[in-house]
């Protein structure tokens, strides 16, 4: 584990040391759970986001755009559950005036005191018995760690059923019964545990009081749904369609971790799939299998999983996620849930309006059913960065070793395609001729021109960031108007006629790789 928290800690100094991600604020101190992207970030984050609408909207005849307002009439969130439900339980520690969420502070006892001890046990035995060691067994043979699992398993039942019945009065005795203490102040002296909604608000400048008050939407589903008939009809699509929308989101979250895993304000890539009733269950599978294939395209199949809700929301029939391989661990990184018609049915009792969509074949009128897919551009992101950045030994020009960081990102994700470098930057034939090729192949492709320092200490840089390829312009150049072309991930350096540049860059870094 500690391995893994060293890449993690790893994976966000370089972020910020070569100018990915920086913490909102920082002269400021900082403000917490909320990012700013620098220039490789943004320009990471964009083809990430370019990757998905290419897959879901380009690819598909009946996948169509939108960008919907981040304020929506706050009936929306009436209509959607939001205002209602849309809660965490919290509690807060009368000494360090800290909030938490209850329910974690008791998931993280389980873990940190329980949990551990059981693997502790089980680590044990398998030193002991190597090879013939049986770990289910074990687990349930073995008295000591079945009283562990069993534990366990009576907290997190007694907690689930306990904010399943909204028995917040419950979740604080059983703080207090496992005797959690504060891990600031380290005292038990803790408020009642109460609702938390998650939306911020803010208020309209021409109206006074509640009638004023405006939500920061917390996700970019609903934008969708109240939009449903205006697309359909200036789109004539016939259902099955779907509309596809890349827009920020705000959650007010109480505990916010792991960088940009989950943050306050962050972006989402949604796209919701209006079906025919009853046949939502194969649409569900169709999404399931092609989101699937989407990532699968960018990071190793044992780092994705997927997993079943046990839990469904009252007005689901099936939710997954599909989850991500973080260096802490397995994590929702997409949502896929069919939602049935919940949505534009709360719409349409709330707001009058009807919200149907008439069926030439089956000739009638129904409100559709709806399957999204759901997933955070930032966590997609630091997935891609997790799974990409690797440290590695190469052999330097004197034949002895060293070790060089590389973001071995897919060269069409890759933030600049291809660097630019003179030999030498005190030679005026060599830094114009590098100028005039960088001044032609910036209309393809983000490129990034670089005379400081040695040729070794410019590849270490684009290594870093993840450039696919650097152009050196050296002596031979002026003669016979070639360069080097040096590969990223081999470190072999070719040398080719500078004209075939471009397409070579181009098709190394086409979109077409990923989504075939
Ligand atoms: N419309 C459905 C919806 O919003 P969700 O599971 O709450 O579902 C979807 O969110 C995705 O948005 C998640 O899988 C995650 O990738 C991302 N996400 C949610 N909360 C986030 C946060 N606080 N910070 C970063 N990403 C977040």
């Amino acid at each position: 584990m500690a391995n893994q928290d060293d890449l993690f800690k790893k994976l966000v100094s370089h972020c910020k040391e070569y100018g990915f991600v920086f913490q909102s604020s920082e002269v400021y101190d900082g403000l917490a759970a909320v990012y700013d992207y620098g220039p490789y970030g943004v320009e990471l984050k964009n083809n990430i986001k370019k990757y998905w609408w290419m897959a879901m909207v380009q690819m598909h005849e009946n996948i169509v755009g939108l960008d919907a307002a981040i304020f929506m009439d706050p009936k929306t969130w009436q209509a959607s559950g939001h205002v209602a439900a849309f809660s965490d339980p919290m509690i807060d520690n009368k000494d360090s005036n800290k909030r938490y969420r209850a329910d974690q502070l008791v998931e993280e006892y389980v873990e940190k005191k329980v949990m551990k001890k059981a693997n502790k046990e089980i680590e044990k035995a398998r030193k002991r018995f190597g090879e013939s060691f049986n770990e289910e067994e074990y687990r349930s043979t073995n008295p000591r760690v079945m009283g562990y699992l069993e534990k366990s398993k009576t907290i997190l039942t007694r907690l689930n059923t306990s904010l399943t019945n909204g028995d917040l009065a419950d979740v604080k005795n059983l703080i207090e019964e496992l005797e959690i203490a504060c891990p600031e102040s380290g005292s038990r002296n803790w408020t009642e545990v109460r609702e938390f909604n998650l939306m911020f608000n803010t208020q309209l400048g021409t109206i006074a009081g509640e009638a004023g008050k405006l939500y920061l939407r917390p996700e970019t589903a609903q934008g969708i749904f109240v939009n449903f008939l205006n697309v359909q009809k200036t789109t004539r699509q016939k259902i099955p369609f779907g509309i596809a929308q890349i827009g920020k989101a705000f959650r007010n979250e109480i505990v916010a971790r792991q960088f940009i895993f989950r943050m306050r304000e962050f972006e989402q890539m949604e796209m919701q799939f209006f079906v025919r009733p009853g046949e939502q269950k194969k649409w569900y599978e169709y999404w399931k299998g092609f989101r699937m294939k989407w990532h699968q395209a960018i990071h190793p199949s044992k780092k994705l999983q997927f997993h079943d809700h046990e839990k469904l929301a009252f007005y689901a029939d099936a939710a997954l996620d599909i989850e991500f391989e973080f260096p802490f661990g397995f994590r929702e990184l997409e949502g896929i849930h069919s939602r049935t018609d919940h949505d534009l049915n709360a719409h349409q009792e709330l707001s009058g309006r009807k919200l149907q969509y008439f069926d030439p074949e089956l000739k009638e009128s129904y409100v559709p059913y709806v399957v999204e897919t759901s997933i955070g551009v930032d966590r997609m992101f630091l997935a891609t960065m997790a799974n990409a950045l690797v440290e590695e030994t190469v052999p330097n020009a004197d034949g002895k070793d060293s070790t060089r960081t590389v973001l071995r990102v897919h060269p069409a994700l890759a933030p600049i395609k291809c660097a630019v470098l003179p030999l030498v930057k005190n030679n005026e034939e060599f830094t114009s001729k590098a100028r005039e090729i960088f001044n032609h192949i910036k209309y393809s492709f983000e490129c990034q021109y670089d005379e400081k320092d040695s040729p070794g200490k410019r590849y270490r840089r684009q290594d870093a960031i993840g450039t696919p390829y650097c152009i050196t312009i050296d002596g031979q150049t002026l003669e016979d108007n070639t360069v080097t072309i040096r590969d990223r991930d081999t470190m072999e350096q070719t040398r080719i006629v500078i004209d075939n540049i471009e397409k070579v860059v181009l098709e190394k870094i086409n979109m077409r790789h990923l989504l075939k």
